[in-house]
């Protein structure tokens, strides 16, 4: 594992495709993250002990591929800034799949408000992640339920920032300054999604520099880059495409400022692999590799805390 190593993993959000992407380019993916989410069905809290119905031979695929990578988990599902009770069902049954798999290195989250009350169906989301207000309010939510998952996972905990589609003003704090704030009590680390800066400015929001020059460099333990498209008006974090020139450039602006960064992540969607094309994916991957060498870590922080 590499956890001593000076410069950051490079590798994947694990989708369907990507077993036929790393058999490409074996040696080119030194990391995977899961999402707990997409491997099981959730029948709802009603259906007591017999909630998730795992899809069995997803995870025997995983398995196969995560042996001697770098393995994390990844989730949507838990809304965490929403003001409802954390669904603790939920958080065990994830702590049991990152058992089963050898165990997460550390667990990604989203800063957005995804789930809807009264959904048709169990754990029903929005579709797409909604601003959150950064108050004292939501920092006290936040805290109660990122310390129970740090105590059920038993490990790291991040906090991605979203993708937005309108700015909104006038909040108490910004969201660096939230981010930097969890990290320096204690709560959690950030995963630094550089495209969804450039969701949000493309969308009217400022500039990504601004808002990664407020963020604190030693709270970044994982990157994502990936690709977006235009869609009625709005730039979408559709996952569709390549990492665009412009993230690519604060990428190698802002990325060796991150001392304690462990993993450097694209993230596509599946049903775009073939539209990419994999040749193009393999030339991503050895890019993430030319920016993973930019960086010399700190050998004492060198891992998530
Ligand atoms: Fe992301």
């Amino acid at each position: 594992m590499p956890t001593t190593r000076n410069r950051p993993a490079v590798g994947l959000l694990y989708n369907p495709a990507t077993p036929d992407l790393v058999n490409h380019a074996p040696e080119l993916v030194e990391y995977l993250a899961v999402m707990p989410d997409r491997l099981w069905f959730d029948f709802g809290p009603q259906a007591s002990g017999r909630r998730f119905h795992r899809t069995l031979e997803a995870i025997e695929e995983i398995r196969q591929y995560v042996r001697g990578r770098l393995l994390a988990g990844h989730g949507l599902g838990l809304s965490l800034p929403s003001a409802i009770p954390l669904d603790e069902e939920f958080v065990d049954a994830i702590a049991v799949m990152s058992a089963d798999l050898g165990g997460f290195q550390w667990f990604s989250e989203h800063l957005s408000v995804f789930l809807t009350p009264h959904g048709s169906v169990p754990n029903a989301q929005a579709g797409l992640g909604l601003p959150v207000i950064y108050d004292e309010e939501t920092f006290e939510i936040m805290r109660g339920k990122l310390l129970r998952m740090k105590s059920a996972l038993g490990c790291p905990i991040l906090m991605e920032n979203g993708s937005f589609f309108t700015p909104v003003p006038d909040l108490d704090m910004s969201e660096p300054a939230f981010l930097n704030r969890l990290q320096r009590e204690g709560l959690c680390d950030t995963l630094l999604d550089l495209h969804n800066l450039y969701v949000g400015w493309r969308n009217d929001s400022p500039p990504p520099s601004e808002y990664i020059e407020e963020l604190d460099p030693d709270a970044v333990v994982e990157i994502h880059l990936g690709g977006g498209d235009d869609f009625a008006g709005f730039y979408m974090d559709s996952h569709s495409g390549l990492t665009p020139p412009e993230v690519w450039q604060y990428a190698y602006d802002y990325v060796p400022r991150f001392k304690r960064l462990r993993a450097i992540t694209f993230e596509f969607q599946e049903t775009y692999y073939e539209r990419i094309g994999v040749d193009a994916l393999v030339a991503e991957l050895n890019q993430m590799h030319e920016l993973a060498a930019c960086c010399n870590l700190e050998a004492s922080a060198a891992h998530a805390r």
